[in-house]
């Protein structure tokens, strides 16, 4: 085991997942990040769960994905306040535009919508979507939003994308992200 393997221990990391085609590089990021000692709680999309099975980050994760913004156990305190609370970095990985906007205009119409604005910890986001949507004013302008708001990001980059196009939308490297967090963390 090399000396930084265990270096997020005691951290708790809620993995946001988005609707975009790099979800399933987010069962490598929980992966790693529970190898480095993180708490992970993931917290799916509907449209993530259309694109990778929750199943595998529960696996990889060792605690259920969750999804459902009404799905609460038995606690008196809705679930997405006891996520949001015990956080200490909210990372989406991938971030959808869709996402981004959502964020960006504090919408709370599901389960990580809601958690982005009960929790006080930082957020990093890493964005992944086809060039034209990340081009698109709309979605440079809530970058930009966020950005201002002190939101960390991980910028997506250039290569092969999956709608067929070549250029800037590529989910950042795994091992960037991490390096991220790390940073985030320390
Ligand atoms: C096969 C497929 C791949 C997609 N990939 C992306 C993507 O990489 N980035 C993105 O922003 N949207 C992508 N979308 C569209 C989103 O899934 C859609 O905007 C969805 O509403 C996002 O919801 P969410 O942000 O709640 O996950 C994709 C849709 C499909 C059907």
């Amino acid at each position: 085991m090399s000396e930084n393997q265990t270096d997020l221990k005691g951290h708790t990391i809620l993995l946001g997942v988005t609707g975009s085609i790099a979800a399933y590089k987010a069962a490598d990021l929980t992966s790693r990040l529970t190898e480095l000692g993180a708490e992970v709680y993931p917290v799916m999309t509907e449209a993530a769960c259309r694109l990778i099975t929750p199943l595998t980050l529960q696996t990889l994760a060792r605690r259920p994905a969750m999804s459902d913004l009404w799905a609460e156990g038995s606690s008196w305190q809705p679930g997405h306040i006891e996520l949001a609370d015990k956080a200490d970095l909210l990372l989406v990985a991938p971030a959808s535009a869709d996402c981004l906007a959502r964020f960006a205009h504090g919408l709370a119409s599901d389960l990580l919508g809601s958690i982005h604005l009960a929790t006080r910890a930082p957020v990093l986001l890493a964005p992944a979507m086809n060039g034209k949507m990340l081009e698109h004013a709309a979605t440079q302008e809530n970058i930009s939003l966020l950005r201002a708001r002190g939101y960390h990001f991980v910028d997506p980059v250039e290569g092969r994308l999956a709608c067929g196009y070549e250029g800037l939308g590529k989910l950042a490297p795994v091992e960037e992200i991490l390096a991220q967090v790390r940073m985030m963390l320390a």
